[in-house]
């Protein structure tokens, strides 16, 4: 696929913000990517290109059914300056899963790939050099088509926009409170929870206010049959750290298949640890904690990298975890994976590729 390369003007480059105080998601760079699809022609009008505004039909079919998927990945300044980015084509091959799930065309992965390291190489004065703050990366594709039967649309934008970010929850790498939620539900096998659309996020937006009203950060989903098997937090997958094992539930349906749960899964098997994909309740979580053997939660995601969780509230039984403190094991995942992903570590999975 050709793809068409056309640069900011100089003069209307925007000034970056303060890398100390990003935030997250909030500074667009100056360029993006965007594609077109249309029915019987395929992916068409390609183009790495100034940031703008899209002109949308009121009735383009995502404004009202929602077929609308993305990703997040990120970029990161390596010590020695070069740009790098964190297994890819992971993101990509996820995102054709959703696309094949919402009735959506596939992307090609190796043209997009390709567009994605233009645009990242033409913004790399964005990627951050403060410690911590990367450049985050959204992918993202949207039915385009006008009308207002319910169906798949025969018309798509593709498109990915950068945003330079730091910590994605104000507590920074400190722990973070959670609530557990039993009064809604996130997904059920067979529906949409195990891949990346739009809705799963709008859906689990009321639960997440109740649970900030409260002074949680995030929600921890139950599954929607019993409520009592874990699921995942609001952003990221969990993890927790009972006696010597590291448990995580299983990719059942209904759990994003997170790219840092796996990549955390493959190290921690590599460092020796008892690793098990196996299903939960919360009742054992606050069993173990009872009996002193709970030593550490954390959630994993792109952005969130690696989150420890100080707290967790059941039915107004609040369990601290390690003392409110960041865990060994969360410490150390979090700087491996700094490290592999900002060049300082050798990467013996070949996870990092240079833009
Ligand atoms: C990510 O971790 O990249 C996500 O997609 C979470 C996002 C909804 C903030």
């Amino acid at each position: 696929m050709d793809i068409r390369v056309k640069k900011e003007a100089p003069d209307l480059l925007k000034t970056k913000p303060d890398e100390n105080s990003l935030g997250f998601g909030q500074h667009m760079t100056d360029h993006m990517f965007v594609m077109l699809y249309d029915e019987g022609i395929g992916w068409h009008d390609a183009a790495v290109q100034p940031y703008e505004n899209f002109s949308l039909d009121p009735a383009a079919m995502v404004l009202h059914y929602g077929q609308a998927i993305f990703e997040g990945l990120k970029a990161y300044r390596g010590n020695d300056d070069k740009i790098y980015l964190f297994r890819p084509t992971e993101n990509l091959k996820r995102m054709n899963a959703s696309a094949a799930r919402m009735c959506m065309p596939e992307i090609p992965v190796d043209a997009v790939y390709d567009a994605l390291k233009k645009l990242v190489a033409l913004d790399k004065d964005w990627v951050p050099r403060a410690d911590g703050a990367t450049l985050y990366i959204r992918p993202t594709m949207v039915a385009s088509e006008a009308g207002l039967g319910v169906r798949p649309s025969r018309q798509y934008i593709f498109f990915i926009i950068n945003c330079p970010v730091g910590a994605y929850y104000p507590e920074g790498f400190n722990p973070v409170k959670i609530f557990v939620t039993d009064k809604y539900v996130r997904a059920v096998a067979g529906g949409v929870g195990n891949v990346k659309t739009a809705g799963n996020y709008a859906a689990s937006i009321m639960a997440a206010v109740e649970a900030q009203k409260l002074g949680y950060t995030q929600v921890l989903w139950l599954d929607a049959i019993e409520r009592r098997y874990i699921e995942e937090v609001g952003t990221m997958n969990i993890f927790f750290l009972i006696g010597d094992e590291l448990i995580t539930p299983p990719l059942t349906g209904s759990i994003l298949p997170g790219i840092t749960r796996d990549s955390v899964l493959r190290l921690t098997k590599d460092w020796g640890l008892k690793v098990s994909e196996k299903r939960i309740t919360i009742d054992e979580v606050l069993a173990a904690n009872e009996k002193g053997n709970l030593r550490e939660i954390f959630g994993t995601g792109t952005a969130a990298v690696i989150s420890p969780v100080g707290e967790i509230n059941y039915k107004d039984q609040i369990c601290t975890i390690n003392n409110g403190k960041t865990g060994e094991l969360s410490q150390k995942l979090f700087d491996e994976l700094q490290a592999i992903q900002n060049g300082s570590s050798a990467d013996p999975y070949g996870w990092v590729v240079e833009v």
